[in-house]
């Protein structure tokens, strides 16, 4: 029996409507993205977040800087938008062009602000297992799993992919919810055999169809982060016929890149909320 979609769609319109309700309550909640430069996909990236921040009444301002910026000029509109008490969250659009060090970028966002989440210190609060503000995709990944009811606790969950953005923290996310996580990356000796022995099977790489059928175990919950553009379209780290395998898979689009988002705005929201007490 195929496997049954995880619809991150719907339930991130169901997010977003209650956002709204929230930023009614709460008055002004402002959203500044910085874009610099023209990378197309960082540009779509943009608008959806956009997008989705103005359908919910998030007053959202966008910063578009020359391809050319200095790292001095962008440290100076952060250090603008920190001080400004209208912005309660700033997302700065990653990979930043050469000439600017995207480790000194994202440490000068005032971590209250930084809705992404990428700031060491909610870095470290994550690992410490602390509250703070945890990258929209991974906090995506566990509330869509919650939706459907996925068991973590004693789970063997396998995070394939290492990044900051989504492998770490989704890895300190299962672990905080009492998994037994295993993170594999390009330097993984067999990575089938330990894909092999996952219960919860979470791809983060890049790489169109690296996860095939033979390396998924019957039954299991496949999450794909893979957005990859091939001639063949828009594919997932996932092959396709992984869902005549798995239990549960997130299609792409519409599995995961929805939460992204929605998990953007609730990260907005929890921003301006600490900010107003
Ligand atoms: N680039 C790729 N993914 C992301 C993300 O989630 N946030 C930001 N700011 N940049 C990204």
């Amino acid at each position: 029996m195929p496997a049954q979609l995880m619809d991150g769609k719907a339930l991130a319109e169901r997010i977003r409507r209650e956002v709204a309700e929230e930023v009614e309550q709460l008055g002004e909640v402002g959203l500044t993205t910085i874009l610099v430069g023209d990378d197309p996909a960082s540009e779509i990236y943009i608008r959806r977040k956009q997008e989705a921040a103005k359908e919910v009444g998030i007053l959202a301002r966008d910063y578009r800087l020359a391809e050319e910026t200095t790292e001095e000029e962008l440290l100076d509109l952060i250090t603008q938008l920190n001080a400004d008490d209208k912005v309660d969250g700033i997302l700065l659009q990653l990979p930043l062009p050469d000439q600017i060090d995207e480790q000194r970028a994202i440490e000068a966002v005032d971590p209250a602000k930084d809705v992404d989440g990428f700031h060491p210190l909610n870095a470290g609060r994550l690992w410490l297992g602390l509250d703070g503000l945890v990258a929209g995709t991974p906090t995506g990944i566990i509330t869509l799993l919650d939706e459907y009811g996925v068991p973590l606790e004693g789970a063997h969950a396998v995070v394939v992919g290492r990044s900051n953005i989504v492998g770490k923290p989704v890895a300190l996310l299962l672990l905080a919810r009492n998994a037994t996580v295993t993170i594999c990356h390009s330097r993984t000796a067999d990575l089938a055999a330990e894909t092999r022995q996952a219960d919860v099977l979470v791809v983060a790489v890049g790489e169109a169809g690296l996860i095939s059928p033979e390396m998924v175990k019957e039954g299991a919950t496949v999450v794909d982060v893979g957005m990859n553009r091939t001639d063949e379209g828009l594919r997932g780290d996932v092959d396709p016929a992984v869902a005549e395998r798995a239990g549960l898979i997130t299609p792409v689009p519409g599995g995961v890149g929805p939460m992204t988002i929605a998990s953007l705005l609730r990260n907005t929201v929890k921003a301006a909320r600490a900010r107003r007490c």
